[in-house]
């Protein structure tokens, strides 16, 4: 479970308002997708919850602890795969998966056990002997994402997990983020893939310009809106650019 509490963070001394008083509810079992023009926020969000930045006001808390109080005990429940990943080029792909799978004290044994199917699962077993500053992009996304899931965490928290991850990996990334939420995980992926979206997320939230503007499940959604043949990339279009898609003169007002 994630919470958020009237969170707001700016930056440049307040010039910035990145999040503004966003409270928001992520339930295990339910996976969520957070979707949001750039700029919205996401990764603000996202990386407030990690513990990588701080709020300037409101609460985080995961799994009932607060991530400002206890940002050791967060990380240690957190699988997180950020934006644009930090990697180790002087290292090899297993290498790096090994050192990861340490810095959570994960027994031998247990690493043992998840690597070859990670490998597996990724197609990975072939470049995992190689330096990580040999990999192509996808490779690195997947090298990030292989390292969130290493520690099986109970929260998996990603910015954009499937971006630049090739057909198979994303569909294997899918079935795992299902696999996790059928087993009462929580997992909280940010992504610009409505059609993606709208398939796999039992709930979805659309932040725009640091506010919360939707937070239901696509069908919900559809409902509230009075719109039950529209896809979720008209809505969120509806919602966030209501004024470029329709014109000055819509009705339409979020
Ligand atoms: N380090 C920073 N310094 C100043 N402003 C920042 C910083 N990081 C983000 N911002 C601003 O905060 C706002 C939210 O940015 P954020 O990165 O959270 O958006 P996002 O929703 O993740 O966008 P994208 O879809 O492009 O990844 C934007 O106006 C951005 O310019
Ligand atoms: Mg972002």
């Amino acid at each position: 479970m994630i919470q958020l509490t009237s969170v707001s963070k700016s930056y440049n001394r307040g010039a910035v308002q990145a999040v503004k008083g966003l409270t928001l509810t992520v339930e295990p079992g339910k996976l969520f997708g957070f979707l949001g023009p750039n700029g919205a926020g996401k990764t603000t969000t996202i990386k407030m919850i990690v513990g990588l930045l701080h709020p300037d006001s409101g609460t985080i808390s995961v799994c009932g602890k607060d991530a400002l109080k206890e940002p050791l005990a967060v990380k240690r429940l957190v699988g997180f795969v950020p934006d644009s990943p930090f990697l180790y080029n002087r290292m090899t792909g297993m290498a790096y998966l090994r050192f990861i799978a340490d810095v959570f004290r994960m027994p031998v044994e247990a690493r043992e056990r998840v690597v070859p199917t990670l490998l597996k699962q990724f197609g990975m077993e072939d470049a995992v002997g190689s330096l990580v500053a040999s990999y192509s992009h996808g490779m690195r996304q997947k090298l990030a994402v292989m390292a969130a899931l290493i520690h099986e965490p109970d929260v998996l928290i990603m910015d954009e997990p499937i971006s630049g991850l090739d057909p198979l990996s994303a569909f294997q990334l899918k079935e795992i983020m299902r696999g996790y939420c059928a087993r009462g995980k929580t997992v909280f992926f940010s992504t610009h893939v409505m059609e993606v979206a709208e398939r796999i997320c039992d709930v979805v939230g659309i932040i725009s310009k640091g506010e919360l503007v939707a937070c239901a499940p696509f069908p919900v959604l559809k409902k509230q809106l009075g719109e039950q043949d529209a896809t979720l990339e008209q809505i969120f279009l509806e919602l966030t650019h209501a004024e470029q898609v329709f014109g000055p003169d819509s009705d339409y007002r979020p």
